[in-house]
């Protein structure tokens, strides 16, 4: 298992590219399946989950063409419709062909995804969703199964606006020829992404981005060709890394209007933000103001930033305190700052980071994605050398990390294990 080494205390300097959405490419491969026809992506990021979904989608029978930045994918002979539990349980995201497979063969099994490091992540909401448009459901030695059935039922409320759901549901919606309506829909940036992809497609798709949305599908969806949108966190991961080490980033390609939320805390913590169409600029110059942050859904601050605004904290001047109402395990960066002097406490859904003058390089161990990444940037700004083992979990959702680190001034290296 690989380990990254970091020297910590170098300001960034420079321009970093950001790639394409892992979020926004993972339900797009999966709705691929509801064409017979010839799909092309591009802007597709070299993720570890990336070939996940294209191992999965090939097992399905697709042919694939993996070469991001580009993927082709034409699923005109698919031989099975059943998810197995030993590919579904290296990715969580592989339960989002469950909607497509439910289309293309009016029944579907998919294994049940089991937690992860996070929490116990059920999958209640899409299966309720898809009762919700008529379908019957049963549990089978740790799968889903699911029977299309013809019903007038055309309406479903998501209880909580779940980003998986709310794709699942859109993709089986797109392939039933009349109107349905999801109320209570999530709005972030990949779902609209997803939205485009589907009306390309031939479905028609209106609402997206708000929390109501009106798919009208086609029995026959075409191809499509599909150009993803940037990595909303992946550029936010870095714009922390600007103003944590006190430099100066260009994010080119991103898009400042999926990252409201993340840019107006940054500037409220005392970075310099400049917006521009397709490219964030951050700076700054001291020590990070402390905040007081709440993880929500779209367009409020994106749980997939709060252990990264952890590490800003934990050196931040003063009392921060930071509360995680999306899932219900998402401190596990936590500990691991502590070991290199962050100063702390836990309480439930709430952090309260009493900002440390600086930090302490230590050996580290990456838990989940977002915790891995936001040990990478303690490390940057930390005194002393930090290592941090298994980061097989980066390389899920961050294509080439300390290429790009590098690329600005980091002292980073990758030691294969
Ligand atoms: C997506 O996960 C993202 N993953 C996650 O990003 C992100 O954190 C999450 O949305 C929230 O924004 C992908 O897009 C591949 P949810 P998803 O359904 O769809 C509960 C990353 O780091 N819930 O919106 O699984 C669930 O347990 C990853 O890139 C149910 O209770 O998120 C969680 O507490 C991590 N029942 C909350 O809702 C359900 O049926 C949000 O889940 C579904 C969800």
């Amino acid at each position: 298992m690989d380990t990254f080494v970091i020297d910590g205390g170098k300001p960034l300097r420079g321009k970093i590219t950001i790639s394409g959405s892992k979020n926004a490419v993972l339900p797009i491969m999966a709705a691929s399946l509801l064409t017979s026809d010839f799909v092309e992506i591009e802007n597709v990021p070299n993720l570890r989950d990336v070939h996940t979904m294209a191992k999965l989608l090939t097992w399905l029978g697709a042919k694939i063409d993996c070469a991001p930045p580009r993927l082709t994918i034409d699923s005109r002979r698919l031989r099975s419709f059943v998810a197995p539990y030993e590919l579904v349980r290296t990715m969580r995201a592989s339960i989002l062909v469950m909607g497509p497979l439910l289309a293309r063969f009016r029944k579907a099994r998919v294994s049940l995804p089991g937690g992860c490091a996070i929490g116990a992540r059920p999958i209640d909401l899409h299966l309720k969703g898809f009762q919700a448009l008529g379908a019957a459901i049963s549990l089978d030695a740790g799968y889903v199964e699911l029977a299309a059935k013809d019903t007038p039922k055309r309406i479903v409320r998501l209880p909580f606006p779940s980003v998986g759901a709310t794709e699942n549901l859109m993709m089986y919606a797109a392939a039933l020829p009349r109107q349905t309506t999801l109320l209570n829909a999530s709005r972030e940036p990949e779902i609209s992404d997803l939205a485009a992809f589907l009306t390309a497609a031939g479905a028609s798709v209106q609402g997206a981005g708000t929390s109501k949305l009106v798919v009208r599908g086609a029995a026959r969806l075409q191809g499509v060709k599909h150009r993803v949108v940037p990595d909303r966190i992946e550029a936010g991961t870095y714009a922390v890394a600007a103003t944590l080490t006190r430099g100066d980033l260009r994010l080119l390609h991103a898009r400042p209007d999926h990252m409201a939320a993340v840019l107006d805390r940054l500037a409220e913590a005392g970075a310099r933000v400049d917006r521009d169409v397709d490219e964030v600029r951050v700076s700054a110059d001291r020590r990070p103001r402390a905040l007081t942050l709440t993880t929500m859904p779209y367009p409020g601050f994106p749980t997939d930033m709060q252990a990264q605004f952890m590490s800003l904290m934990a050196v931040g001047d003063g009392t921060s305190v930071i509360t995680e109402t999306v899932f219900e395990n998402r401190f596990l960066h936590a500990a691991e700052l502590t070991r290199m002097g962050a100063d702390i406490s836990l309480e439930g859904r709430v952090a309260v980071i009493k900002g440390a003058r600086c930090l302490k390089g230590a050996p580290v161990t990456a838990s989940d994605l977002r915790a891995s990444a936001a040990l990478v940037l303690a490390g940057l700004v930390a005194e002393g050398k930090t290592t941090i083992s298994r980061v097989y979990h980066l390389d899920r959702g961050y294509e080439t990390m300390e290429k790009k680190l590098r690329s600005v001034g980091a002292a980073i290296r990758r030691k294969h294990g």
